[in-house]
């Protein structure tokens, strides 16, 4: 860990003041490089008090979102460990799946401040602005069959909604529209673009990106009625790096529960306890044809249960169809 990260995590876990003098010989290094490091803490943007006799406190950290923050935060063994951030990026997507190509560990992290080229599901784009969103992007390498690495888009939304009910509390109701719409209100707040590489039977790697709207207040004119944020929502700004941290904290718990069957059966009950579409009448819009139809719940594969007029029970594979409330987005 770099030194800034370190002193980053010492003052925010100590309650009272840390002096200069205990971290010059925590680190080995001279007073005047400290305050080096506190200067340029204070530049990225955290508030540190400096004390005479006292020492360095910590009053406040704004919405910083630098490697070293994000470092500081992170409680993992292997996801989010290794980071890759970037002011600004084309995609986060397509750093990781480079970083994928070239070797980069399991679990690594890419997470962007803005976006170039921000991609979203069936080839639209996903805007990224500067400031006020969060856009990252996971390489995992899992030893699994090639078909059943679309759970894992799964796992990812309920790692989004167990992520931000850790940071603002689950009075709110954040939902999942199956498969992978994070959904609160009614409208969409976070999104995920899982894309792989492959042999026929072999995973090279598999990149899961997702893009959150955390402060935004303006929406493009063709989104605005469909899209919301967590500071529309909640009424307040919330901190992107701590949010970060918690979604890769429930990302390592759920992807080991994921593996130990490779499938969705250890998760199953609190993915559909999220789903909105549960329970509710639905238009399943497919290739060949379009009908309405009563959603049940996943199975441990991650198909969508429907009974469709008949009586009849279908499984739905997200692939293949997109899935409309019957009355409006969700
Ligand atoms: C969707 O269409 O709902 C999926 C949106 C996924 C957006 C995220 S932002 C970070 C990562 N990089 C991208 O280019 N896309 C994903």
């Amino acid at each position: 860990m770099k030194m800034k990260t370190e002193i980053l995590k010492l003052l925010r876990e100590t309650d009272g003041y840390v002096s200069g003098q205990q971290i010059s010989e925590q680190f080995g290094v001279s007073r005047t490089a400290v305050w080096k490091v506190i200067r340029q803490l204070q530049d990225d943007g955290y508030q540190v008090e400096a004390v005479r006799n006292k020492g360095y406190h910590i009053v406040d950290s704004p919405d910083v979102m630098t490697k070293e923050e994000l470092a500081s935060l992170m409680k993992t063994r292997w996801a989010g460990r290794n980071i890759l951030y970037y002011d600004v990026t084309d995609s986060t997507n397509l750093r990781i799946k480079q970083a994928g190509d070239e070797g980069a560990p399991h679990g690594t992290l890419a997470v962007a401040d803005r976006q170039t080229a921000g991609r979203g599901r069936r080839g639209r784009t996903w805007e990224s602005p500067a400031g006020s969103s969060i856009y990252m992007s996971i390489l995992l390498r899992p030893e699994i069959a090639p078909n059943k690495a679309s759970m894992l888009t799964l796992v990812m939304a309920l790692n989004v909604v167990e992520g931000i009910q850790e940071c603002i509390g689950n009075d709110r109701d954040i939902q999942i529209k199956w498969p992978n719409d994070i959904i609160i209100n009614g409208k969409k707040l976070a999104g995920i673009l899982t894309e792989m590489s492959s042999q026929i039977d072999y995973i090279n790697h598999v990149t899961v990106g997702v893009g959150i709207n955390v402060n935004t207040t303006d929406f493009p004119e063709e989104i605005a009625q469909t899209a919301t944020s967590l500071r529309i929502e909640c009424g307040h700004t919330v901190k992107r790096a701590p949010l970060i941290a918690a979604v890769m904290e429930r990302l390592e718990e759920n992807y080991e529960t994921f593996l130990e069957t490779e499938d969705l059966s250890g998760l199953l009950d609190r993915y559909n306890a999220l789903l909105v579409n549960c329970d509710r009448d639905v238009q399943i819009i497919g290739a060949k044809e379009t009908y309405q139809a009563h959603a049940i719940g996943i199975d441990h594969t991650g198909e969508l249960i429907v009974r469709r007029e008949d009586g009849s029970i279908e499984k739905i594979n997200a692939g293949e169809v997109s899935v409309r409330g019957v009355y409006g987005y969700t």
